[in-house]
């Protein structure tokens, strides 16, 4: 069948499902599969038997409902491809604030080796990108997840990152004991609530549950981390973290409880709180 033909169907297909990204996702799975960045340039060129096979079963799974990214299994963070399973949570576009927030401290301080812990690490996507956009810096990245540190490793190779990869529970003392006079302690942690675990959109479903859950109020990360770590700053470092829909206000009380100062609350790309840096007292 012809390129434009296959398409059309798939699209169909797509879009019957109710999927409303159809136009896109139906291309990422030609690209994906075609190996052609624009596989629509030569709309009448003939699909092969195994590659129209495989663009249909993709299709078909896509309809249902499952993840593209996972479906893919790579996807683009920041700029810098990564490889994905269902052991992690999918890179999110809100995630790159954490990362803007990270570097614009590093910029006005001056800090071009900074000592920067990625708690929660998933994919590797925080630590990995800091590693690319600050080449100088002592990156660490910590995860309780074997699947994860797998898929870490995976993604330190793919783009060149030399960091150090540390399978750890963050909600434990003796992690937080193996790091000393860190600079940057950054963590996205597992924030849904109880409440919103029962609701998750059918997509959110095939992520892991561990990535996702952070207690009955979803913040139990916020409380221990912030007290723990907090001993692993140097004086004067900073905290950053990612948190959910409507938590800055939580997450602020935790870190003034815990005596940071300097805090910072900052919106993503949407315009929803989404991010707060602190500072420990020098
Ligand atoms: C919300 S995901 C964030 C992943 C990644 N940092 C990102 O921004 O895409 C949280 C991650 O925390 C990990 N995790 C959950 N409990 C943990 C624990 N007690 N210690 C270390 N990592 C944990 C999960 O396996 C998951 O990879």
């Amino acid at each position: 069948m012809q390129r434009k033909a296959l398409y059309d169907i798939c699209g169909e297909i797509l879009k019957n499902s109710g999927n409303e990204d159809w136009e896109f996702d139906t291309l990422c799975i030609f690209q994906d599969i075609l190996h052609d960045k624009h596989p629509l340039f030569r709309p009448t060129e003939e699909v092969s038997a195994e590659d129209e096979e495989n663009i249909r079963q993709l299709t078909e799974r896509r309809s249902s409902g499952y993840p593209l990214q996972y479906l893919l299994g790579e996807w683009e963070f920041y700029g810098y491809p990564f490889r994905l399973s269902e052991d992690v949570l999918i890179p999110r576009p809100d995630t790159e604030t954490l990362i803007e927030n990270v570097l614009e401290i590093c910029r006005r301080q001056g800090m071009r080796s900074p000592k920067i812990a990625d708690l929660c690490s998933g994919s590797g996507c925080i630590a990995i990108t800091l590693k690319k956009e600050l080449p100088l810096a002592e990156v660490c990245a910590v995860e309780l997840s074997d699947g994860a540190l797998d898929i870490i490793k995976e993604n330190a190779s793919l783009n060149d990152a030399d960091i150090r990869i540390i399978k750890g529970d963050v909600l434990k003392k003796e992690t937080a004991d193996m790091f000393r006079d860190m600079d940057i302690i950054v963590s996205n942690p597992p924030y849904v609530t109880a409440k919103e675990m029962a609701e998750l959109q059918q997509e959110v479903r095939y992520e892991p549950e561990m990535a996702l859950y952070g207690g009955e109020d979803g913040l139990d990360f916020y409380r221990t981390m912030t007290a723990l770590w907090k001993n692993s700053l140097a004086d004067g470092g900073r905290l950053l973290y990612e948190y959910g829909d409507g938590q800055q206000n939580d997450v602020e009380k935790i870190l003034n409880d815990n005596d940071f100062e300097n805090i910072t609350l900052s919106r993503d790309l949407a315009g929803i709180f989404r991010t707060a840096s602190a500072q420990k007292r020098r």
